[in-house]
């Protein structure tokens, strides 16, 4: 199998439970921009079935020799930060729209089956209700556009060229390896450290947390169990304001309260964001971690990798 984006957060995670499987060979093709590491795989490099390459999603020639010598691809390399898409897109456009054409041209001519790890951000933010796989997207950060394009291409190639492409739109993922810029090892970190922890606007926003096992676990569901051509979304996650996150972080960081700092709101901030997962559910997936537990365990992972290095 091949798995492009394997030394970032999800990735690795997802090279985890494939190579927990006996049968499994796996190759990861990641670029290790500022957000992969092999550090994340580093339990994988003396195992004969795995194998690291480095190198461009975007550049056709190395994505197709890759998967023609492979039988499946996962494709979750992407550039992943909604901040740094509002500071630049160029590396967005590249990475998640050129670089998932790659992927899809090589599988197309090498008739090979593909998932691509999509996010619920393609839908835009509501105010109630959860979104289903028929809503239609409405992105609103440069990230979730880019993202949003890659996901149409995958329906484009199912629909045109009969390739069995199957999509998860997936919540917001937190776990042990997630990069420091984002939200919650920002926030563990700050409490860990004693430092402010920054909470945009008022802190009213909502987000739907899931373990990042539960998230792999739900896009390997999808890949085997599902139907080709078909979008899944992986919800059944923890829906909370950012304001009570940081004070549940801070509680399970021994930190106080009075840590939480309110900084200016990001432009465009997607209020809320929820999904049904009623289809993922009749293929047999549900998360297996409670919120709680799995914000404990995360705290614990950050707390033992300190000092947590974020990158410029
Ligand atoms: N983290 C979340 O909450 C979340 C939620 C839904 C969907 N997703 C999607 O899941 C996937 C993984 O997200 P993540 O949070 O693990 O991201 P991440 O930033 O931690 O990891 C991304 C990985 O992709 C690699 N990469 C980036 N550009 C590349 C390129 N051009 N060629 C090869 N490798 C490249 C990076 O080096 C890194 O290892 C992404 O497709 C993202 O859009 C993430």
């Amino acid at each position: 199998m091949l798995l492009t984006g394997g030394a970032g957060f999800i990735g690795s995670h997802l090279a985890d439970l494939l190579l927990a499987r006996p049968h499994v060979r796996l190759t990861v093709l990641d670029k290790l921009t500022y957000a992969g590491s092999l550090k994340n795989l580093a339990k994988h490099e003396n195992d004969e079935r795995f194998r690291f390459v480095q190198g461009d999603v975007a550049d056709a020639d190395v994505v197709l020799a890759l998967v023609r010598e492979t039988d499946r691809v996962v494709h979750a390399a992407a550039e992943s930060f909604v901040d740094r898409s509002i500071a630049d897109a160029s590396d967005f456009v590249g990475s998640n729209v050129v670089g998932t054409y790659a992927v899809l041209e090589a599988c197309r001519v090498s008739e090979r089956q593909l998932l691509y790890v999509s996010t619920d951000e393609v839908y835009g933010s509501t105010t109630a209700g959860s979104f289903t796989e028929d809503d239609p997207m409405r992105p609103n950060s440069p990230y979730a556009a880019t993202k949003a394009a890659g996901d149409l291409l995958c329906r484009a190639y199912h629909v045109t060229y009969g390739l069995p492409v199957t999509i998860v739109r997936g919540s917001n993922a937190f776990g042990p390896r997630q990069h420091p810029e984002k939200a919650i090892p920002t926030f563990v970190v700050a409490a860990l450290d004693g430092r402010p922890l920054p909470v945009y606007g008022d802190g009213s926003n909502r987000r739907e947390w899931l373990f990042v096992r539960d998230f792999a676990n739900g896009v390997l569901a999808a890949f085997d169990r599902g139907s080709p051509g078909e979008a899944y979304n992986i919800g059944g996650g923890h829906e909370i304001s950012n304001l009570e996150l940081a004070r549940a972080i801070c509680r399970l960081a021994g930190a106080p309260d009075s840590l939480i700092s309110f900084v200016p709101d990001r432009p465009g901030h997607d209020f809320r964001y929820s999904l049904e997962w009623d289809k993922l559910s009749a293929i047999g997936w549900k998360p297996a971690v409670t919120f709680e537990d799995a914000l404990t365990e995360t705290v614990a992972w950050f707390a033992d990798h300190r000092p947590v290095e974020v990158s410029p």
